[in-house]
């Protein structure tokens, strides 16, 4: 019989009165039956966060410093049951999740760095003016207030953590939602934050110290809310900050639902890899192009970071073209429980229909098909297209598969106009040897993350991510999430001897 998973409900496991399954879209086999908070349970945990607001702001930062530290450390011991869950509820081939893992035990020990750094205040003397005279202003950072956050499935575990994890870092109450799809693997975080907390409570006993939750009741909730209840938890006031991260849709219809509110949206992108003249000898191709093969199939090409497009000088296209062909034709496709698999299904049948129509409509519209082009069940084939007409949907569009576009441009200022031509303006690839190229690159690219030699698709979590135009607004990335969540307040002080 499958175990029903509890929730997190003010860091305290809870069950509610119905369930629901998670199915693993690779075989359709029961991962996992998850309880479903109540209304009042939900209401509970709102109560709870916005109560507990102030006490957690006052937290010491080595009590929630401590709490990280652990859950990375628990993360690495139990790395290979989680990445078994990542893959199983997710479909995300093993030798992914495994990586996925090993990015959470980052994000939470950046976090507990971050938690030691954070706010300790910056002074400003004031008497550079005659009206400042003796004056000095001292600014620290305040939470905004509680924070819904809305996680996506296609990083079911390291996207729920740069939700969590910033907010115990910054001492803000959060109400983290995982994705339906994908809930186990966000639910887990509560064991182990609930276990460090255990953790730290029996070494505080242990030492004289006092026993009891470390963090104060309230501080975090994990709760699987199915996604036509989110509208409620959307609009109540006592959550003024919202991070989701998902599709341009949604992240859009929430941010117009309540315009009053602090919302970072981090949503699509159709990133772009160039590779530009003086990337030429046969190394260089050879490592560009299997990049951008690994990282146009990496998770499915479920990442909004994926390699869509490749942007190719014409004096490196023909080159170029059939190395990227044969590296992606060198993806292994098939069960994502087996080390050798690159690239496992999408999220469900659907997902991969929808990619399967996308492709069709490009071909009809005279795209040349250079290889694969055949879905499986919820699988679809490694995929690359040329000659793409530019008002197709896969030229235009999020594909979120395994789908890949070559394009055969004249020079950088052609190259860089190309990747502008997109409504998305996430993160892109340039591959040059050269740093005026890359200087003039940073500053003509219209996205949030300008990657030099490499795809558009690295990502370190410590660095500032998030995107511009329908990409999204606001950054993630340990720091930039902490400062996202809290504000500045400045304090002035009068009559000094600087
Ligand atoms: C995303 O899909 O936006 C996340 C990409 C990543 O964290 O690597």
């Amino acid at each position: 019989m499958t175990a029903t998973h509890a929730f997190w409900l003010a860091g305290r496991q809870a069950r509610g009165e119905t369930t629901f399954d998670v199915t693993s879209p690779w075989d359709g086999r029961l991962v996992g039956r998850v309880s479903v908070p109540t209304d009042e349970q939900v209401e509970e945990a709102v109560a709870a966060a916005y109560a507990v607001r102030d006490e957690f702001a006052a937290t010491p930062a080595h009590v929630r410093a401590a709490v990280l530290d652990r859950v990375s450390r628990c993360l690495v011991e139990r790395t290979e049951e989680i990445a078994q869950l990542i893959s199983a509820e997710n479909g995300k081939p093993i030798k992914w999740a495994r990586g996925e893992v090993g990015r959470a035990v980052s994000v939470f020990r950046f976090a507990a760095e971050e938690a030691r750094r954070f706010n300790g205040g910056e002074a400003q003397r004031l008497d550079t003016d005659l009206g400042g005279q003796g004056r000095l202003a001292l600014t620290r950072r305040f939470p905004k207030g509680a924070v819904l956050g809305i996680a996506p499935f296609n990083f079911p575990l390291n996207l729920c953590a740069h939700k969590i994890a910033p907010a115990i870092a910054a001492g803000v109450p959060i109400i983290l939602k995982p994705a339906p799809a994908t809930p186990l693997s966000g639910l887990i975080i509560g064991e182990l934050l609930a276990e460090a907390e255990a953790h730290a409570a029996g070494a505080a006993g242990a030492a004289g110290a006092g026993a009891g939750t470390v963090l104060p009741v309230g501080s975090w909730s994990i709760l699987p809310v199915a996604n036509d209840r989110m509208p409620a938890l959307v609009q109540d006031e006592r959550l003024p900050v919202i991070s989701f991260t998902g599709s341009e849709k949604v992240g859009y219809a929430i941010m117009d639902s309540v315009p009053r509110k602090h919302c970072t949206l981090e949503l699509g992108g159709n990133g772009a890899a160039v590779v530009l003249a003086d990337y030429a000898s046969d190394e260089d191709l050879d490592w560009a192009a299997t990049r951008i093969a690994t990282f146009s199939n990496y998770q499915g090409g479920q990442s909004c970071i994926s390699v869509q497009r490749v942007i190719a000088d014409a004096s490196v296209y023909e080159r170029l073209l059939p190395r990227i062909v044969a590296a992606v034709e060198a993806q292994v496709t098939g069960d994502p429980s087996d080390g050798a698999t690159d690239v496992g299904p999408l999220v469900d049948e659907n997902a991969a229909k929808r990619v399967e129509a996308w492709v069709q409509e490009a071909v009809d519209a005279g795209a040349a098909l250079l290889t694969g082009g055949k879905r499986d069940g919820a699988t679809y084939a490694p995929t690359v297209l040329a000659d793409v007409p530019a008002d197709v949907t896969v030229s235009c569009e999020e594909v979120f598969g395994p789908v890949l576009t070559v394009r055969k441009v004249d020079g950088e200022a052609e190259a860089f106009a190309a990747v502008n031509d997109s409504k998305y303006g996430l993160q892109a690839g340039v591959f040059t040897h050269d740093l005026q190229t890359a200087f003039r690159a940073h500053r003509a690219l219209e996205v949030g993350g300008v990657i030099i030699g490499d795809v558009p698709s690295y990502r370190a979590d410590q660095m500032p991510y998030g995107g511009v135009k329908q990409s999204g607004v606001g950054r993630e990335g340990v720091k930039f999430a902490m400062d996202d969540y809290t504000y500045e307040r400045v304090m002035v002080l009068t009559g000094l001897q600087l």
